[in-house]
């Protein structure tokens, strides 16, 4: 097993997925932009844009925005009149984002947040913006113990709280690592798992983007 092989088996499953125009160019847009390549895989995408529909989504959340790849996903998930609020700390990010779910014609659907997550999520509990049926964290994975508190506070009985980037090429183990997003995803782990409110799973991916998983959970 190897990389090249994962990406030619994600390659394969193209016309199940079916990535379309504008997400193969907010994909190219983020990286002529300068921004990093880490937005979820086509593949991965695809699943979010599922769930939104198997749980008939009408409110989403997303932490976490780069160049709107995943949000545009996300938010073709949506119900209609739904709604998506995508938080980015970076204004870089969220400009490059802005244009990429013009292009997807998401402009009326989608609202981008520009601010430290921590504070842009108080500040969305605090306008009564939840509950949320879907919230998807994805920024800063040191951030993720301090987003699962707020996603819950966000939330209702019945929402899905899905978690990029879990396992990390397996470091997730790793208890006495020394990269903070390591020790970041490791703490939210354990909170998820110590949480009664929430029922969860983690699912460890290959693909394009290399060895990595999601954890979703619902909250009780
Ligand atoms: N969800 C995107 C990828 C997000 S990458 C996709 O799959 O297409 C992580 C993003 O989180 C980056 O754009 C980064 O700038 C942002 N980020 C980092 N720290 C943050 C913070 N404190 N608050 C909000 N966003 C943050
Ligand atoms: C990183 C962040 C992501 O959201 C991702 O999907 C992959 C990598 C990172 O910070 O390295
Ligand atoms: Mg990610």
């Amino acid at each position: 097993m190897n990389q090249e092989l994962w990406t030619k088996v994600e390659e394969y499953f193209g016309p199940l997925v079916q990535e379309d125009k504008a997400l193969k160019a907010a994909a190219k847009e983020g990286e002529s932009a300068g921004l990093p390549a880490i937005a979820v895989s086509p593949n991965e995408g695809k699943l979010l844009l599922l769930m939104a529909q198997m749980i008939g989504a009408r409110k989403i959340l997303e932490v976490g925005t780069l160049a709107g790849y995943s949000t545009i996903w996300l938010a073709r998930g949506l119900s209609e009149g739904g709604r998506l609020i995508t938080l980015e700390y970076e204004l870089k990010h969220a400009e490059v984002a802005k244009k990429n779910i013009a292009r997807a014609g998401l402009n009326e659907v989608v609202d981008v947040r520009v601010g430290d997550a921590t504070k842009t999520m108080s500040e969305l509990l605090k306008e009564g913006a939840g509950p949320f049926d879907l919230i998807f964290l994805d920024a800063n994975k040191d951030g993720y113990p301090t987003y699962f508190e707020w996603a819950l506070k966000l939330s209702r009985k019945g929402t899905v709280i899905v978690a990029d980037n879990v396992v990390r090429d397996g470091g997730v183990i790793d208890a006495a690592s020394k990269d903070a997003s390591i020790q970041g995803v490791r703490r939210f782990n354990e909170l998820v798992a110590a949480e009664k409110r929430v029922s969860a799973t983690a699912i460890q991916t290959v693909g394009s983007k290399g060895y990595d998983g999601f954890l979703v959970a619902l909250v009780l």
